[in-house]
């Protein structure tokens, strides 16, 4: 199977570093589709499924969902046509074992990971982003109340939709969560420069200074020479 130019792009950085903002832009600019494995873990529990159900008393707790039941969840998102060619991972994989199990589904359709773009964000700054952090419940569009507001409070600019707090966005559960990340994700920056696929990204800068770096790494990663 032939995969799109841009291919698997597994989007890396602590929580709130901006991964979900910039994997919004990339899915438009790009055309290819944004699978956050938060995101479908919370579109579960929505649905009050099984599996939401039993992701929810992880996420509450800031700690990750078990390997097994996330390496399922995404094989199974795999499946859909819209994955077929390529997408933005944001979220996913989070562990080594996540990574040697998404380098397996990828490779049993003849395609790999293209890019592992990092974003690179101090501590203080994580913390100040997910403080103000507001997400549509409706369309999942991710606002900051200093940093990126919506035109008007507590609406979603694209949709109309409520906007609200998620509930693992506590102070003791986001420091929790940043642990986590140091611990458990963290070895996957080393993971993929060893392969040769890492870019780190200044996070510091605004969204958009953010996104003209990222979306040049993506485009200097998957030209072909002429
Ligand atoms: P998940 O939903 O993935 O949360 P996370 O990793 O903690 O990351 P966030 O979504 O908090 O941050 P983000 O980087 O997307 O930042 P955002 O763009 O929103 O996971 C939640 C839970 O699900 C996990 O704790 C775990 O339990 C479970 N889970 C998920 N995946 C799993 C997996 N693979 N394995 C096991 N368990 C898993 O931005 C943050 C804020 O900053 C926003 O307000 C935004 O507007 C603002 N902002 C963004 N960029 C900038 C900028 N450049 N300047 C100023 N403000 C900015
Ligand atoms: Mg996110
Ligand atoms: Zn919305």
């Amino acid at each position: 199977m032939s995969t799109s130019a841009f291919g698997y792009i597994v989007l890396l950085g602590a929580p709130g570093a901006g991964k979900g903002t910039q994997a919004e832009r990339l899915e438009s600019d790009l055309g290819l589709p944004h699978i956050a494995t938060g995101d479908l873990f919370r579109a579960a529990l929505k649905q009050q499924t099984e599996l939401g159900k039993l992701a929810q008393s992880y996420m509450d707790r800031g700690v990750l969902v078990p390997d097994d039941v996330t390496i399922a969840m995404v094989r199974e998102r795999f499946t859909q046509p819209d994955a077929a060619k390529g997408a933005i991972l944001d979220g996913f994989p989070r562990t080594v074992d996540q990574a040697t199990a998404l380098d397996a589904m990828l490779q049993e359709r003849g395609a790999g990971v293209t890019l592992a773009p990092y974003i690179k964000v101090t501590t203080e700054t994580l913390l100040s982003r997910l403080a103000g952090r507001w997400v549509c419940r409706r369309c999942g569009g991710v606002y900051h109340m200093l940093y990126n507001p919506p035109a008007r409070e507590g609406v979603c600019d694209s949709c109309g939709g409520e906007l609200y707090q998620r509930s693992d966005d506590t102070p003791a559960t986001q420091l929790h969560r940043i642990e986590v990340y140091l611990s458990e994700t963290a070895p996957l920056i080393e993971f993929y420069r060893d392969r040769g696929l890492l870019a780190e990204v200044d996070g510091e800068q605004n969204i958009d200074g953010v996104y003209r770096d990222l979306l040049e790494r993506v485009r200097r990663a998957t030209q072909r020479p002429s």
